[in-house]
């Protein structure tokens, strides 16, 4: 395990996307309402930046052909043909920790 600290739950706004670097690697924090949930920045379709995508505080969608996913537990919604990764998460004292001991990525050959 490689616990990192991410930001302060009071950092995020509700229903809101942040990109940050964690140790070094680029991730997207999303928050929707207690729950914290960081992931790959990136589209599994062909990698385009999910911070350009759109969250409701449930469902994030990429903007590039629309695929969606559940954030709660990242599972592909609609037209959409694969899972979000997620990195495991945790918080303690109204701090939020993510365990970045694997960057997590897609393989997309173009
Ligand atoms: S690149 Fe995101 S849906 Fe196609």
């Amino acid at each position: 395990m490689n616990w990192k600290k991410v930001c302060a739950v009071s950092e995020l706004d509700d229903k809101s996307m942040k990109s940050m670097t964690i140790d070094g690697i680029e991730v997207l924090v999303i928050r929707s309402g207690n729950t914290i949930n960081v992931i790959p920045p990136s589209c599994p379709h062909m990698l385009t930046a999910l911070t350009e995508g759109i969250f409701d505080g449930c469902v994030l969608t990429c903007t590039k052909h629309l695929w969606q996913w559940n954030i709660e537990d990242g599972t592909p919604l609609g037209q959409a043909e694969a899972p979000l990764l997620k990195y495991e998460t945790r918080q303690e004292a109204g701090e939020v920790y993510a365990n970045v001991e694997k960057e997590l990525s897609y393989e997309y050959d173009c």
